[in-house]
């Protein structure tokens, strides 16, 4: 059974919505997952995972908490690994809107981690459509995650 680990960072629960949504879409497609707080977890658990997932919030900046998960996440190697970043924004922000996926993503591609599927970026509570684009996401990382074991 593949295994999964789901690390998120949330203020007002956004991200832990999409995690939690992630989580559910993964279990149902046979997959092992453990969901842990981003302060609870530490980079080196992704060694233990097939698939890696980060859901980040965003303040203009990456989660404050969050730094050196970021940090240490750059000097991890999970090649053989695949991974996928979604996350929670507010589009108010114009341009930065989710940044800090795509901050994530960027230090997941860094450790030879294979993307497994594109960003997704939601704004603010997840709604059926993203529901539905989280449903896709985690089907996405399943299939690319059997392919590389193959
Ligand atoms: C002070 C502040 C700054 C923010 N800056 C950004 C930003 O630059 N880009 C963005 O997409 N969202 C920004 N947000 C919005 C949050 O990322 C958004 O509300 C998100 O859904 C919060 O996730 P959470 O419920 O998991 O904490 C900001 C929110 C606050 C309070």
């Amino acid at each position: 059974m593949a295994k999964a680990l789901v690390v998120y960072a949330t203020i007002t629960g956004n991200n832990e919505d999409v995690a939690d949504i992630i989580t559910d879409a993964l279990e149902d497609l046979g997959v092992e997952v453990d969901e842990v707080e981003m302060t609870m977890a530490d980079p080196a658990d992704f060694e233990e995972a097939d698939i890696c997932v980060i859901c980040p919030y965003d303040e203009g900046a990456l989660p404050e908490e969050g730094i050196d998960f970021y940090e240490d996440l750059q000097e991890e190697q999970l090649a053989g690994k695949v991974y996928g970043v979604a996350g929670s924004g507010d589009t108010f922000y114009g341009d930065d809107f989710c940044v800090a996926v795509d901050k994530f993503g960027d230090a997941l591609a860094k450790t030879g981690a294979t993307k497994g599927a594109e960003n997704v970026k939601i704004n603010l509570a997840p709604d059926e459509e993203d529901i539905q684009k989280l449903d896709a996401f985690a089907k996405q990382l399943v299939e690319k995650a059997a392919k590389l074991n193959d």
